[in-house]
């Protein structure tokens, strides 16, 4: 559901030297991560997701840069700005994602449940909305 999507602030450990964040499974997020993947060289202009998943969870990070994603459940939406390399987006399952305004240099680094798998996808938005008011 929506409201099981929120920001999670994660781990930070500065010193003279920089920054570090870190994500481990099942403390800072709900799941054991499967599989990691990343978005980058991305347009200012372009829009990425545009899907709904049907089981798969994941968080969201902006390692760099910024960019925004409105999440919806097919009745309701609400929209994050990402902008912090220490806070993540947790996005369950049956949640439809659209994401953009991505800054330049901006890095969307997406931490998953599952591995990829084509048939876990709402690809369609008719077909979404069409699952997720019978579930
Ligand atoms: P897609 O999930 O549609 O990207 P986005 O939601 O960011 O716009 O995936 C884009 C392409 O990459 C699609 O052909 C599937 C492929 N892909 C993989 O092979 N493995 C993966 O882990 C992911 C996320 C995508």
């Amino acid at each position: 559901a929506l409201d099981a999507c929120h920001l999670i602030d994660l781990p930070r450990v500065s010193d003279a030297r920089g920054a570090l964040s870190f994500v481990e499974g099942q403390r800072h997020v709900p799941f054991d991560i499967a599989r990691v993947y990343y978005l980058y060289d991305l347009g200012p202009a372009v829009t990425r997701g545009a899907h709904g998943h049907k089981a798969l969870e994941q968080l969201i990070i902006a390692v760099a840069g910024r960019f925004e994603i409105t999440l919806s459940d097919g009745q309701q939406s609400r929209r994050f700005e990402l902008s912090r390399p220490d806070q993540g987006l947790y996005v369950g399952p049956m949640i439809w994602r659209d994401l953009g305004g991505f800054s330049e240099g901006a890095v969307c680094l997406v931490l998953a449940s599952l591995p990829y798998d084509e048939a876990d996808y709402f690809r369609d938005h008719a077909a979404y909305l069409e699952a997720v008011s019978a579930s």
